[in-house]
């Protein structure tokens, strides 16, 4: 029922905004589940992502496809998926004829509290997570939350490990994910943590769209999480062991993040003793193919996110709900976070 609004709205949003044609982008994995919001006359591509698909090459397919249809620059693209597919979809959409509209309809909870909204898009080049991309915002983001019926529970807990962050640098929030009880509790009662998150989200976006200021709060966890997770994306490409899920790494880096923060700052050590139990109970230990601290700490140098070379750049809190952003991490401190990290 939820998804024929999903089809009003996509059509009345086409009607709006002038657009003379709609075309879809979408992630296989819901292509089936997603048939009933789509109509047979919008062009559609089905893909199959993965960070190691997030390409240039995957681009040039959506280019290929918008060009095929005849797709102008009053037309609109529909990316139907999680935040991979979206970031993608995004960024072809904004740079297909300089920049056509689209909407996104995240699938995931990784997309629906983060990804979908607050227009980063692009792709990961050069070994490096989202290195190529710009800010280039959807025209609406349609979340239904039926989708995660049918989530596997890894994605579940990575959307979950986004929505920890939140928790961590916004007020009232932290202590109701705690009560939160992923073992028992049916997805629909995480509903109103969801909207709260996109609240949280669009508010801060909204004030710093481009991240030159109060944005880089949502980068908390970031700094160590991307580099763990592109470790393991190298492992994975040497020899097929499974990376880490964005959530997952975003969790570890948290947790690195907030031992620094106690350390540094002198938050309290109550939510690094908070999220390390949630860690240990749900998300396990790092895998040890990306525990290799010293390319790690290469990896952090080189992240999009520094203000100057060979730099490490951290958002840290000083208590939940009061995060500092740029706070400038040497390598003995980066390696003595990864260290605890590690041991844990
Ligand atoms: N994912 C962090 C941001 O959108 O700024």
């Amino acid at each position: 029922m939820i998804c024929e609004e999903i089809h009003k709205a996509i059509s009345a949003l086409a009607v709006n905004y002038a657009a003379d044609q709609i075309c879809v982008l979408i992630d296989e994995k819901v292509a089936d589940r997603a048939a009933s919001i789509l109509d047979p006359q919008w062009p559609t591509l089905s893909l199959a992502v993965s960070e190691q698909k997030k390409s240039l090459e995957t681009v040039q397919q959506i280019w290929d496809f918008l060009f095929a249809h005849g797709i102008t620059r009053r037309g609109l693209l529909i990316c139907i998926g999680g935040g991979i597919l979206t970031d993608l979809g995004g960024f072809a959409a904004a740079t297909y004829k300089r920049g056509i509209d689209y909407i996104n309809v995240p699938t995931t909870l990784l997309a629906m509290i983060d990804a979908s909204t607050g227009g980063k898009t692009g792709i990961n080049y050069g070994g490096l997570k989202n290195s190529i991309g710009c800010f280039a915002p959807p025209i609406e983001t349609l979340i239904w939350t039926g989708w995660l019926e049918t989530l596997p529970t890894k994605e579940v807990l990575s959307g979950f490990g986004e929505m920890l962050k939140m928790g961590l640098i916004v007020n009232d929030l932290w202590g109701a994910l705690l009560r939160y009880d992923l073992d028992t509790m049916p997805i629909d009662s995480l509903q109103p943590l969801i909207a709260q998150c996109v609240e949280e989200k669009e508010r801060i976006v909204a004030a710093d769209p481009k991240e030159e200021g109060l944005r880089k709060i949502l980068n908390f966890g970031h700094t160590f999480g991307h580099a763990l997770e592109e470790k393991s994306m190298d492992a994975h490409a040497r020899s097929g062991i499974e990376p880490l899920d964005h959530g997952y790494a975003v969790v570890y880096g948290l947790i690195a993040e907030l031992y620094l923060s106690v350390t540094k700052l002198g938050c309290p050590k109550e939510p690094l003793q908070q999220l390390t139990h949630l860690m240990l109970h749900y998300y396990g230990k790092p895998n040890c193919k990306c525990s290799d601290r010293e390319a790690l700490i290469a990896l952090m140098q080189q992240d999009k996110k520094n203000e100057r070379t060979a730099q490490i750049n951290c958002t840290l809190i000083q208590n939940i709900g009061s995060p500092l952003i740029n706070q400038v991490i040497t390598s003995e401190e980066a390696n003595e976070a990864l260290e605890y990290l590690f041991s844990l």
